[in-house]
């Protein structure tokens, strides 16, 4: 088969990265814009020795830039966003500029140029929906507009939009895939993730700070079972004009994630309770349960995720003894 020329927007962060590797590992040559918010260089020192690696440091925003990348890519995985609830929180207006300008050139120039694209939305799309497991056609629920937290969660949910019109009135190949809380090695605890949040706690004896009761679940997927349904939901000739839910069934409260934590990083840490309201101010509101269904993608392109949340954990933990 012959080799790919890949753009990845947001290829300097945590996804972005692993797919990078994923993809130069197949030698397909890969292309990177991102603009440093939340990624960082140092995620990208390890494949800057690859001669197929190439790095911009530039915004999806800047116009050029951009359409110079797209034009000579043949595939674009738009991972570019602003991510992170304590992100959203903290910058409301630029965070949610950026998730829909962004896409929006991205979509246009992939457009002008007929390149196939790939759309990472987040399971924060279905809001306080509460007929679990989350099927890919259900109603989005959200909170009031007073309420900043539901911004990240409306800016994906109008990519999403905007992703699926390009495909039927443009007829450009988009697919959309909705992850439920990716973890693995380089996952920064700087913008709320709560797994190295509390690894972080845990190594450095501090207390883990479980927010709210502790009885919320999260269902947790290993960045490699991502990283390579991504790459074959991309190239499967089915999957274009359609959302996909990639996540993982194994289903845990978050006092059991501290928990575990605790007992796998040998820490002597307490495990310690804070309200919401303290950590994200007065009215915020938290999913208390996030569960995909996984039939769509299971069906299409044989998903089934293969590292268990313990040996996930055990890999992260490892890489922060490393770092
Ligand atoms: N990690 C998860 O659990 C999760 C869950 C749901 C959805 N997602 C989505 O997956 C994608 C990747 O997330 P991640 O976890 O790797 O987060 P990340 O913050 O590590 O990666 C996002 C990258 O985008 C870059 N970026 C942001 N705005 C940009 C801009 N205007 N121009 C260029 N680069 C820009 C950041 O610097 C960062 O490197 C995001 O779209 C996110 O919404 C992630």
């Amino acid at each position: 088969m012959p080799k790919k020329t890949i753009l990845i927007t947001g290829g300097a962060g945590f996804i972005g990265t692993h797919l990078a590797e994923k993809l130069l590992k197949s030698g397909e040559e890969v292309f990177v814009i991102d603009n440093l918010s939340t990624g960082s260089l140092k995620n990208i020192a390890h494949l800057k020795k690859n001669k197929k690696f190439h790095f911009t440091k530039d915004t999806i925003l800047n116009r050029k830039k951009l359409e110079n990348l797209i034009k000579k890519s043949d595939q674009i995985y738009h991972l570019a966003a602003a991510v992170g609830v304590k992100t959203i929180m903290e910058k409301p207006l630029e965070s949610f500029l950026n998730n829909i300008k962004g896409i929006e050139i991205v979509l246009e120039l992939a457009s002008k140029y007929k390149k196939p694209i790939l759309f990472t939305s987040s399971s924060e799309v279905y809001g306080k929906n509460d007929s679990l497991p989350f099927k890919e056609e259900d109603d989005r629920v959200y909170g009031s507009a007073y309420n900043d937290r539901w911004g990240y969660a409306l800016s994906k949910g109008a990519d999403e939009f905007l992703a699926l019109a390009y495909f039927r009135e443009k007829k450009l190949p988009v697919v959309v895939v909705r992850l439920f809380n990716v973890i693995g090695p380089r996952q920064t605890e700087a913008y709320g993730m709560v797994v190295p949040r509390f690894i972080k706690q845990a190594l450095s004896g501090q207390p883990i700070t479980v927010y709210g009761t502790g009885f919320q679940t999260r269902c947790f997927t290993d960045i490699e079972d991502v990283v390579e349904a991504l790459v074959k939901l991309m190239n499967h000739p089915k999957a274009p004009g359609q959302i996909f839910n990639l996540g993982s069934e194994e289903e845990i409260t978050i006092r059991e994630l501290a928990q575990k934590i605790k007992k796998l990083t040998g820490s002597k840490s307490k495990i310690i309770f804070i309200p919401y309201t303290k950590v994200y101010g007065s009215g915020f509101e938290d999913m208390e349960h996030r569960k995909p269904d996984l039939t769509k993608i299971k069906k299409l392109i044989n998903y089934q995720p293969k590292v268990t949340l313990e040996e996930s954990l055990k890999k992260i933990i490892d890489y922060f003894h490393e770092n």
